[in-house]
């Protein structure tokens, strides 16, 4: 089996994965439905958490068994960590392509959307002519393996407004369980799909100091291709 599975909160991993799955005709496939077991070649997009694997991301390696598979992570400009050399180290080693995609990042509100499909060609070369490559490690903060789900609960809030009309969809699309009665709880992760599915703009969030100021920082427009 041939396919594009894509994990994605607020758009710009699914984008990537869908423009994947037009140039090489492979059917596209939402991480969190239910997958197969085996592909022969699978192409997973995904974006980079706290310079981390999601855990979805994670759990859906574990499961499956693939003959070449390409891995692209999104990433918000700052840091990509070393997301794909962990996952050819940890989860599967027949790896065919790579690569660290700089996007807009969910937490700041600019047009920085990746657009340069184009530059992504080579990729889509190498997995219709596959053979496998080795993935070099890169820098990640040593922090960034501490408690990186509760480092982002504690770098931003999430504002409920007068306009919510409480349909719940929030809390039908989110992958968590972390929102029951109308609450979020502490199994969020602050991914935002909740505030980009909810259908009267309801939700805001307001980042604090500290992750305000981190991402003041200097961002990187770094696209890292591996064939
Ligand atoms: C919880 C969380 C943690 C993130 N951590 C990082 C990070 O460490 N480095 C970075 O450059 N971007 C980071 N981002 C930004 C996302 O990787 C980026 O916006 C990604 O393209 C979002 O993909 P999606 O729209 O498919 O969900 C983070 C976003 C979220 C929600």
């Amino acid at each position: 089996m041939n396919k594009v599975v894509f994990y994605s909160n607020t758009g710009q991993s699914k984008a990537i994965a869908a423009y994947f799955a037009n140039q090489l005709g492979y059917p596209l496939a939402d991480i969190e439905t239910k997958c197969a077991k085996h592909y022969r070649n699978l192409v997973l997009v995904f974006p980079v958490h706290c310079q981390n694997i999601p855990g979805i991301v994670k759990t859906f390696l574990k499961n499956v068994a693939v003959e070449n598979l390409t891995v692209v992570a999104t990433y918000g400009k700052m840091c990509c960590g070393n997301v794909l050399y962990e996952i050819q180290k940890k989860y599967q080693k027949n790896i065919v392509a790579g690569a660290y995609v700089p996007t807009k990042h969910s937490y700041i509100d600019d047009d920085g959307v990746f657009r340069d499909f184009d530059k992504l060609k080579p990729i889509v070369e190498k997995a219709k002519d596959p053979s496998y490559i080795q993935l070099p490690g890169l820098y990640k903060n040593p922090l960034a393996d501490i408690l990186p789900k509760l480092r982002s609960r504690l770098g931003l809030a999430i504002q409920k407004s007068a306009d919510c009309n409480g349909c719940n969809l929030c809390a039908a699309r989110c992958s968590f369980g972390a929102i029951k009665k109308g609450k979020i709880n502490s199994n969020c992760v602050r991914c935002l799909r909740c505030v980009e599915s909810c259908p009267q703009q309801a939700l805001r969030i307001k980042l604090r100091l500290p992750l305000k100021l981190y991402l003041r920082k200097k961002k990187t427009n770094k696209l890292i291709i591996y064939v």
